[in-house]
């Protein structure tokens, strides 16, 4: 990283405020119970016109045996085995919902398991949903499936099996090696551990692995992080996430086990993704978006060379499907211009099916401004890029009009643009490599809801 030490400081303190992560835009915390199970069918039979273009499903696989006292995701702890398959009769009625109102679109390109522990079914569960999917719809010839594993609890015969059903994605979670960090996350997950099962999957013809990295978890230092980076970046896994740590007890009371006081504070947060980024692209990595890498020949690589990466909740992709199906308790849609939201409890899910309706909780309806604002921010946190012909043949705007107050904040005195982190000229907005690091700062200058936000209850995680 060039930025100076003495001005890292000062700038962290500026810089280091809560803020979105903006794996959407408008947040999840817009959505709201107006969206429900009609508004949904709606958005479905807009999207089953656009017979021909392709779909993402991402399916939501909750549960966990134990739970991680750092995990913000969705999860339902429980030994109970037995819950997976009442489950996974739920989720067949619900796909099945679903395919029979998108009539005769069927193509998926990308297709995600994630969870919570994918792996916590057994190999005829796993078995089973995957027939149902195969059942309702076309998994194309080159579609990206992709799974999440936890190589604590996964083993060799689930990855035979997921390589023979033609999973060809494995996601890992790591998130640090260091034993004292492992000990204050509740996460222990020996080295070779993952050594093993990466290597067996390696084995039998998985080549693209990611693994998933947090900094900003207790306990970090410097130079423990460091050597599992080194560990990492031996590995040679073909992507690796490096999530900034969010910490939400008032969103994820489990949370309240890590002790404030060993969490690492802003200056150290940075230092330890300054090494990431260092290791990681002295090891030959590219840096792809806010916090992934790959390897070269990567195709997220080569869609970042050429300004193509995209984004959705299940992360940076390059195959933009038009229309994101989610299903399974908590699971998010993003159709035809709306987000739609699952019911996040069991009961609440299962209620709604066993009535017949989808089992929407909540959601949001896109504006008009929202949809423009949606594209800006994520061409910022794809591709540090926003191109002002583009919105101008896309959305018939003015880049410079219709964003003039917000221009204005980026370029006032002592504001990103002051500071060498944005450069915004005619032709559009550009983020600087100094200024990738503040991404999630700059994008909250093009977010209308923000400032609603900004006093009171606090709602984000912080953006360093
Ligand atoms: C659903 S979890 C991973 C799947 C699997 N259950 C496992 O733990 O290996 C997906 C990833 O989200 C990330 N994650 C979870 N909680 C997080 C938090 N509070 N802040 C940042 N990243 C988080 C972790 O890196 C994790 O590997
Ligand atoms: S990090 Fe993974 S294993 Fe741990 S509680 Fe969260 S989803 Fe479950």
């Amino acid at each position: 990283m060039s930025l100076q030490t003495p001005r890292v400081a000062a700038l962290l303190r500026q810089y280091d405020r809560p803020g979105p992560r903006y794996t959407s835009y408008p947040t999840a915390v817009e959505f709201n119970d107006s969206f429900d199970d009609a508004a949904y069918r709606g958005r479905l039979d807009a999207a089953a016109s656009a017979e021909d273009e392709p779909l993402s499903l991402y399916v939501h696989l909750p549960f966990c045996e134990a739970r991680c006292s750092y995990c913000g995701c969705m999860v339902i702890i429980t030994q109970k085995r037995e819950v997976a398959g009442r489950y996974l009769d739920y989720l067949e009625r619900e796909i099945a919902m679903l395919a029979g109102r998108l009539g005769d679109r069927r193509r998926l390109v990308q297709h995600h398991w994630g969870g919570g522990t994918p792996t916590y079914l057994d190999p005829d569960q796993i078995r089973r949903l995957d027939e149902t999917v195969r059942r309702h719809f076309d998994i194309d010839p080159d579609a990206e499936k992709a799974i999440e594993i936890d190589p604590r609890v996964t083993t060799r015969d689930q990855l035979d099996l997921l390589k023979l059903l033609g999973f060809n994605r494995l996601s890992m979670g790591v998130q640090d090696f260091t034993p004292e960090v492992q000990e204050a996350i509740s996460r222990r997950q020996t080295e070779q551990q993952t050594r093993d099962l990466f290597a067996y999957a390696r084995d039998i013809g998985f080549d693209s692995i990611n693994v998933d990295l947090i900094y900003g978890l207790p306990r970090q230092q410097l130079d423990s992080f460091s050597r599992t980076l080194d560990s990492v970046v031996e590995l040679r896994p073909d992507r690796i996430a490096v999530y900034s740590y969010a910490h939400v007890p008032w969103l994820r009371p489990h949370q309240k086990a890590i002790h404030a006081n060993e969490l690492p504070d802003a200056e150290l947060k940075f230092e330890l993704f300054g090494a990431a980024i260092e290791r990681f692209l002295g090891g030959g990595y590219v840096a792809i978006g806010m916090d992934h890498f790959a390897l070269p020949g990567d195709e997220l690589a080569l869609a970042t060379a050429s300004r193509r990466l995209h984004r959705n909740f299940m992360g940076y992709t390059t195959r933009p499907a038009t229309d994101m199906l989610g299903v399974g308790v908590s699971a998010i849609g993003d159709i035809r211009g709306a987000f739609a939201q699952n019911h996040k409890k069991l009961p609440a899910y299962y209620g709604a099916i066993d009535r017949g309706q989808f089992p929407i909780e909540r959601g949001y309806l896109l504006s008009g401004d929202d949809l423009v604002r949606r594209f800006v921010i994520t061409a910022l946190m794809c591709n540090f890029h926003v191109d002002a012909a583009t919105l101008q043949a896309r959305f018939g705007i003015d880049f410079r009009r219709y964003f003039a107050s917000e221009l204005a904040q980026l370029t006032a005195p002592d504001g990103p643009a002051d500071h060498g982190f944005v450069v915004v000229g005619d032709g559009g907005i550009d983020v600087t490599p100094d200024g990738r690091l503040f991404v999630r700062n700059i994008c909250m200058a093009f977010d209308t809801y923000l400032p609603a936000h900004q006093s009171g209850r606090p709602v984000f995680s912080r953006t360093i």
